[in-house]
């Protein structure tokens, strides 16, 4: 295993192999993988921010045997890009590092993903991006999660529980329906982020509250006469409807939010250009790229 310094647009990046040690299912359509990178990894990745995220290189696997019945037709299409993930926890130990990820099966690349078993080896791009920054008069984090935004929030729950335990954490989580859910204990709590108020929402009503994500916050925030606007911060990732949503309901009631944006990635470090994100700036409209500037904004810099 060889790490090459080739990020010449982002600093302290390295395209490094990782060798597979667990790839399985977690629900319905998620899979859990864990991946292991070299010792000469640590340095890289001891300050790895929860937000930040890693490119596969996904182009050399071959189909799996079973694909989705839904996904069938996606299966074959060839896959040229690297993806991006955001890890749902990183952990730097005398051995290396391990990285967890969590993927939905959507498409061509997730799709051969699931065909990677323990032992084989992919390259990896990464750390790459900005996070999410909980300064440190920040006594409330309201972290929410919709679909595929789950790993960065976990990560992130997981950090501030661990290195900032007087922050006071909720969690709101939602998904289309219970089977879009991992980690779901048989009591149908989750099995993951023990310890933390979680609110569960589901689109059709088949597990928590019935209805958004956001809208289950809204609720929440109702309720709470508390809130200091100068000590607690939202933080989201999701699909764009709800991250919208979410820039709103923050602007309304005067608190500041970070946003995980998700965009089509070519070369992950600045490069190519190809991930322009509209946002506001002092003099009229600023354009950033997802890839470095973000995928984390403030919800109040984007033009959303
Ligand atoms: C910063 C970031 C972090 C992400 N973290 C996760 C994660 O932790 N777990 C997870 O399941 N998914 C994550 N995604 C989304 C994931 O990258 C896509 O689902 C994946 O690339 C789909 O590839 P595919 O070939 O299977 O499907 P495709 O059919 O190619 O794509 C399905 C959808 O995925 C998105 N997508 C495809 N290619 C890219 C690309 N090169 N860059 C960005 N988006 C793309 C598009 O929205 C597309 O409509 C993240 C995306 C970004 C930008
Ligand atoms: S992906 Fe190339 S500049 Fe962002």
């Amino acid at each position: 295993m060889s790490i090459s310094n080739n990020c010449q647009g982002s600093s302290g990046c390295a395209d490094i192999y990782a060798t597979v040690a667990r790839n399985q299912p977690a629900c319905e359509r998620y899979w859990q993988i864990l991946l292991r990178l070299p010792k000469q990894a640590q340095a890289l990745y001891a300050h790895f921010t929860p937000g930040q995220f890693v490119l596969l290189d996904l182009r050399n696997l071959g189909v799996p045997d079973e694909v989705p019945s839904d996904l069938v037709h996606k299966a074959d299409r060839s896959v040229i890009l690297r993806r991006p993930f955001s890890p749902m926890q990183v952990q730097c130990g005398p051995d290396g590092v391990e990285i967890e990820l969590l993927y939905k099966v959507v498409g061509p690349a997730t799709i051969r993903m699931t065909s990677l078993r323990p032992g084989q080896s992919l390259r990896l791009l990464g750390p790459l991006g900005k996070g999410f920054r909980i300064g440190p008069a920040i006594k409330i984090a309201i972290l929410v999660a919709g679909g595929i935004g789950l790993p960065p929030i976990h990560h992130l729950s997981y950090i501030l529980k661990r290195d900032r335990p007087t922050v006071r954490l909720e969690v709101f989580i939602g998904a289309k329906t219970a089977n879009d859910l991992p980690f779901l204990g048989p009591d149908g709590r989750p099995t993951r982020m023990q310890g933390m108020p979680i609110h569960l929402t589901s689109e059709d009503g088949s597990i928590g509250t019935k209805g958004l994500v956001t809208e289950c916050l809204l609720d929440w925030l109702a309720g709470q006469t508390d809130l200091d606007p100068g000590t607690t911060v939202i933080c989201g990732c999701g699909p764009a409807a709800m991250l919208t949503r979410l820039a709103k309901i923050a602007l309304d009631k005067g608190l500041s939010c970070q946003i995980s944006l998700e965009s089509y990635m070519a070369c992950g470090i600045g490069l190519c250009q190809g991930c322009v994100v509209p946002c506001k700036g002092k003099d009229g409209p600023d354009y950033r790229l997802c890839c470095q500037d973000g995928p984390v904004f403030d919800a109040g810099q984007v033009d959303i």
